[in-house]
């Protein structure tokens, strides 16, 4: 498998006036092609300000990060990375066709699999896909939160970007809606083959989705361990009933509590 994104002793310190904040420490970590992979902590472990320097959207103090033998911000300008954030950031005065074909006008090239071209039909292929076939003509404010973060992580999809950054995007939804997204988000990625880096404070939803689950500890922010999830696929509720799953999340947890426990 190739290497898509490989972080090496990664640091970022922010400047408060004359108070220096260790917000992430000594990250080293290798994302494979085709992975999902879930960055989980505690509020303030840093789980966003590693996501945003994968991004290219920050810039880190110490280490290099290189996204398909790049840096961010030139995989980022190349149209390599797709961002969805905790609530929909659709453009209120389009429709969300209009939305979700934004991107693939900007972003009209082959994307990494050499094949595809973006257009507006893959836009309403994907919408179709997260069940708003029936609601193209619709504006944001016509939609509920749920549809309208549906309307934005087709939109990510529709972009054709091979790598997908999510920060928490279900975090401000209703648990029923939440559940159902998850278990597209997982249809989504098995049809579109990309590899996502996903953000979450929940052991069960980091254990559902993730190949690899990296448990972050606080103060500064550092990688703790990274857990395989060897579950088998596709993921179904069932799934989330067994012991098998059940153990995982237990493990994935006293992983968390032990490093708040070594923290003290
Ligand atoms: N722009 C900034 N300026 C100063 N400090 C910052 C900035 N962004 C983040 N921090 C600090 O860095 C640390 C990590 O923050 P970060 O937002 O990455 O945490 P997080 O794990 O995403 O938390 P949450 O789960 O609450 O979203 C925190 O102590 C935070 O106060
Ligand atoms: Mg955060």
């Amino acid at each position: 498998m190739t290497d898509t994104i490989s972080l090496s002793g990664v640091g970022r310190t922010y400047t408060r006036g004359k108070k220096e904040v260790q917000a992430l420490t000594g990250v080293d970590l290798t994302i494979r092609q085709g992975e999902f992979i879930t960055l989980f902590g505690p509020s303030g472990c840093g789980k966003s300000t590693l996501l945003r320097l994968i991004a290219g959207l920050d810039t880190q103090t110490t280490g290099e990060i290189s996204v398909f033998g790049s840096t961010p911000k030139k995989a980022s300008a190349s149209k390599d990375i797709a961002w969805i954030p905790q609530s929909s950031a659709l453009l209120p005065w389009l429709d969300i066709k209009a939305n979700a074909s934004l991107s693939s006008v900007i972003n009209k090239r082959a994307d990494r699999s050499g094949s595809t071209t973006r257009s507006p039909e893959d836009a309403v292929g994907v919408l179709s896909e997260v069940g708003l076939a029936d609601f193209l003509g619709s504006r944001p404010d016509q939609l509920s939160g749920g549809m309208r973060q549906r309307a934005s992580i087709a939109r990510g999809f529709a972009q054709g970007a091979p790598l997908m950054l999510m920060d928490e995007p279900f975090s401000a939804l209703d648990e029923l809606t939440r559940d159902t997204l998850r278990i597209r988000l997982l249809e989504l990625w098995e049809h579109h083959k990309k590899t996502i880096v996903f953000v979450t404070h929940s052991a069960q939803e980091a254990v559902l989705l993730s190949d690899r689950v990296v448990v972050m500890s606080p103060r500064p922010g550092r990688i703790k361990e990274v857990v395989d999830v060897d579950l088998p696929r596709p993921r179904t509720w069932e799934l989330t009933e067994t012991p098998e799953f059940t153990a995982k999340v237990a493990e994935v947890k006293q992983i968390l509590w032990s490093a708040w426990e070594g923290d003290e």
